[in-house]
């Protein structure tokens, strides 16, 4: 018999039956991660106020980091042999974070509405470890680490509006 080691099948999962439902999964979060980034962008260049600049450059730096959450969540549900789809029509479809109005917003109202953007989708993810973990533990994991990440820019978001640990 062949070695697992020596083959190139797809990755036995804890429960095969629930492969594209884990696939389908990983693609809704990563259309969550690529829509919270399209939307960091917009504030980045919405943003006014006395703390504008400090905003403008943070929100660069976490549509950066949620740009490769996306591409890690992507490759996972690949790994799993499904292929997601991260399109702008596929994008705007599936998300379920909700947009942003398309004018000058002061710096706190920007952090203000990032941050409870932030905190749905994390909150989304963390409701569904139990059940992906229980297809997947690899997968499991991968979410973790995005809920972990997530969390920690709720509490730089919040930070950022004077509130105490
Ligand atoms: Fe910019």
């Amino acid at each position: 018999m062949e070695s697992v080691a020596n083959s190139v099948q797809l990755p036995p999962l804890d429960n095969p039956n629930e492969r594209a439902a884990v696939g389908g999964e990983l693609q809704v979060v990563m259309q969550d991660l690529i829509d919270l980034s399209l939307i960091g962008k917009q504030l980045h260049w919405s943003v006014v106020g006395a703390a504008a600049h400090g905003v403008h450059l943070f929100l660069d730096e976490v549509v950066g980091e949620w740009r490769e959450l996306a591409d890690v969540v992507a490759e996972r549900a690949v790994t799993l042999g499904v292929v997601p789809d991260g399109q702008s029509a596929a994008v705007a479809a599936g998300s379920r974070v909700e947009s942003v109005a398309v004018r000058s917003l002061a710096d706190h109202a920007v952090v203000w509405e990032l941050g409870r953007r932030v905190a749905a989708v994390a909150e989304r993810i963390r409701k569904r470890l139990g059940s992906v973990g229980a297809a997947d533990l690899v997968t499991q994991d991968v979410l973790v680490r995005v809920v972990g990440m997530l969390e920690k820019h709720q509490w730089m978001l919040r930070a950022q509006l004077g509130e105490k640990a």
